[in-house]
């Protein structure tokens, strides 16, 4: 049976006294999880480790911890796959003299530590799901039987509602960081998780607040963490992006955040020059370079241009000249798709096909062209 070395993060706020590692070596199978470790260490060694926990089976959100600097669940992460994380990373080799896989386990971040690997949820997590009215307002009159949703509105919020709220998301979003009142990726999905509901009465109020709120949609910076954190494929970004779709282009939404013209800018920009032509988009943002409000952000941008001309990280042709314009082809992608009636979008979370044969099983009549396979199950729509 391999051999791991668990190194884990000690810490009680009340005691006064500052965090400390305890590290621990154990003999458990490779494909047993990082929570039976710690249990067992607890069972035979220190009854003391605070940890949160209570399905053990990736379903109750409880267990949420960072392994070897990445979050997720305790109870569903093997042995053997948190200690390839620490490998050839540089984050965590083994301490001099010790040959067995190192995992050091950690609480997750942007939440204050309670005890050990307990983080306190209920003052950042469960607050931010609070502020996006986490339930369904629905529409009048109310139906004399149930509400009739149709399949594809029901295929397209299963993503958020697979959500087990364990919070490893919001451990290592970059935005928080930044700025903690973000509203985050784990309540930004949950809105869109009732913006995407047919039955509910509030989209344009929903949307407008969460474009409104300057920690709202537009305070995501793209990082991808929450999709690469999220043990559950509910992909909170994608959700962030699809309510800002909804917000910018169907609810047109100009935010004083300037969130939407700031989207609609790089559209113009790529348009143009084919290639992102950063100084342009900042005056493309506020209105064009002779928009009045577009001067006043230049002007608070020329520390930053300076600061890039002195460094050698732009030219004063880069700074102002075009060398670049957008090929035909490009032209022709955006007319293509600005002359479509709607707006489709796929829905990659549910894929595949029932009682589908294996490609190369004995005969099996094997996989259909991609192109006579049916509309709805080739593509959702948000
Ligand atoms: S993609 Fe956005 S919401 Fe997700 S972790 Fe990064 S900044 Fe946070
Ligand atoms: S979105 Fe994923 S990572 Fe975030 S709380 Fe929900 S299940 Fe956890
Ligand atoms: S113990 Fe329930 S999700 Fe891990």
């Amino acid at each position: 049976m391999p051999e791991y070395t668990l190194r884990i993060r000690r810490y009680d706020p009340q005691s006064g006294e500052a965090p400390h590692w305890d590290t621990h070596t154990i003999d458990l199978g490779e494909t047993q999880s990082v929570l039976d470790a710690i249990l067992k260490i607890k069972d035979d060694e220190d009854g003391s480790i605070g940890i949160r926990c209570s399905c053990q089976q990736a379903i109750c959100g409880s267990c949420g911890v960072r392994m070897n600097g990445k979050p997720g669940l305790a109870c569903n992460t093997h042995l053997e796959e948190a200690a390839r994380r620490g490998q050839g990373t540089g984050w965590n080799p083994p301490d001099e003299g010790q040959e067995s896989p190192v995992i050091t386990v950690e609480p997750m971040g942007n939440m204050p530590v309670i005890r050990d690997l307990i983080v306190d949820m209920d003052s950042v997590h469960w607050k931010k799901v609070r502020r996006v009215t986490p339930w369904l307002i629905n529409k009048e009159p109310i139906p004399e039987r149930e509400y009739i949703v149709p399949h594809d509105n029901m295929v397209d919020v299963t993503q958020p509602m697979a959500c087990i709220q364990c919070g490893a998301c919001v451990s290592d979003c970059l935005a928080m960081e930044v700025d903690p009142l973000f509203v985050g990726p784990a309540a930004l999905a949950k809105a869109y998780r009732f913006v995407g509901d047919p039955r509910d009465a509030q989209h344009a109020e929903r949307l407008r607040d969460l474009s409104e709120d300057s920690h709202g949609i537009y305070d995501c910076t793209h990082c991808f963490n929450c999709i690469d954190a999220c043990p559950k494929g509910v992909d909170p970004m994608n959700q962030i992006m699809r309510l800002r779709r909804m917000a910018g282009s169907d609810h047109e939404i100009k935010d004083r955040n300037n969130g939407y013209r700031h989207e609609h800018a790089f559209v113009k920009n790529i348009r143009r020059n084919g290639i992102l032509h950063e100084s342009d988009l900042l005056a493309d943002s506020y209105g064009g370079k002779f928009n009045p409000s577009a001067g006043r952000e230049l002007v608070s941008g020329l520390p930053t241009a300076i600061r890039g001309l002195t460094k050698g990280k732009m030219t004063p042709q880069k700074l102002l000249l075009h060398t670049h314009k957008a090929p035909a082809e490009v032209k022709r992608l955006f007319d293509q798709i600005d002359g479509k009636p709607e707006r489709n979008e796929l829905n990659l979370y549910v894929t595949g096909y029932e009682d589908e044969p294996e490609p190369h099983a004995e005969g099996a009549a094997g996989r259909e062209p991609a192109e006579e396979q049916s509309a709805p199950d080739m593509e959702r729509k948000a």
